[in-house]
């Protein structure tokens, strides 16, 4: 959805944007491109090798272009920072990417032979192992039915607790192999692989990620000019119902329940075409949200 996000963003040249997801630097060279000759582009991602790679990727851009590495939750404080008080627009393009599926290591594919990692943030302490083998039975099914939407929680985290006390569980196959064996055939899902809502749960749990979330939009609108654009592609429901009802919070109390602070430009979400979902099956679940910040 580059060409909307670009439409929607409102790029012009002389801007400050800021790519709070930079991931490989795909859109971040996008956006580049449509503010030049002078507009700069902030872009952060929280995994330091992410940010390697979209280095190289946009080292053509130039000064035009600041990476840093952090939380796009932490935005007003990296701003504070780098010394930029207001900004013309910011993207946040959810989740992971395909170097983290296919070359991160980190086990976040239920099809790479991979210890069950899942950090986005290397720094961070709990990793995907340490919640299948230590979390209580308990808790694992509640992350499993909250984060995951499956209704088969109850057994897939009896299942895991029962395989955990013969030997620890430690790869990503091992664990969707065990969690297929948890669902009845006749109810795996036609499209997808039976793990694929608790590999998903698991991974919102690790990066806490719909906190992060919330806490980003929140900040990030005291970031906006008056007229700033936030766009905000999400990959699943429990996303999208966050940018929904915050999105629709701010336009009608504002931040602090006085004025509102967010006009949506979007009533509904934009969803890819069926020629980028047939070139980018991936790209099937997104769907892309705008507001613009109003005056204060
Ligand atoms: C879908 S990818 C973005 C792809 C990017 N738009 C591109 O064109 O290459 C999402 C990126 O967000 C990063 N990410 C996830 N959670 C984050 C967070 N809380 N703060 C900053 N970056 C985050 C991931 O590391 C990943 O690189």
């Amino acid at each position: 959805m580059r060409e909307e996000v670009l439409h929607h963003l409102d790029c012009h040249p002389g801007g400050i944007y800021v790519d709070g997801t930079v991931g490989m630097g795909g859109h971040a060279a996008a956006i580049l491109e449509s503010i030049k000759p002078d507009g700069i582009l902030v872009g952060i991602d929280w995994d330091e090798d992410s940010l390697h790679i979209a280095r190289g990727h946009l080292a053509p851009f130039g000064n035009r272009v600041i990476l840093v590495k952090g939380n796009f939750a932490d935005l007003p404080l990296i701003s504070q920072e780098l010394r930029f008080e207001k900004v013309d627009g910011v993207l946040l393009d959810l989740g992971i990417s395909s170097y983290h599926l296919e070359q991160s290591g980190r086990g976040f594919s239920f099809k790479q032979d991979e210890i069950l990692d899942m950090r986005i943030d290397k720094q961070n302490p709990l990793t995907a192992r340490h919640i299948v083998n230590r979390f209580p039975e308990r808790e694992l099914e509640k992350i499993i039915r909250e984060y995951g939407e499956e209704r088969w929680a109850r057994r897939i985290a009896k299942v895991i607790g029962r395989q955990r006390e013969r030997e620890p569980l430690n790869t990503a196959v091992q664990l969707a192999s065990l969690v297929a064996s948890a669902i009845p055939r006749k109810f795996h899902p036609a499209n997808i692989h039976p793990a694929t809502r608790t590999f998903q749960a698991l991974r919102i749990a690790v990066n806490r990620e719909l906190e992060n979330l919330a806490r980003a939009i929140q900040g990030v609108v005291s970031l906006l000019k008056p007229g700033g654009r936030l766009c905000i592609i999400s990959f699943h429901s429990l996303e999208d119902r966050i940018v929904k009802r915050k999105f629709q919070e701010m336009e009608q109390t504002g931040l602090l329940g006085e004025r509102p602070v967010l006009r949506r430009i979007t009533r509904k979400p934009i969803i890819p075409s069926p020629e980028e979902c047939a070139a980018n099956p991936r790209a099937r679940s997104a769907k892309l949200r705008v507001a613009e910040r109003l005056a204060a």
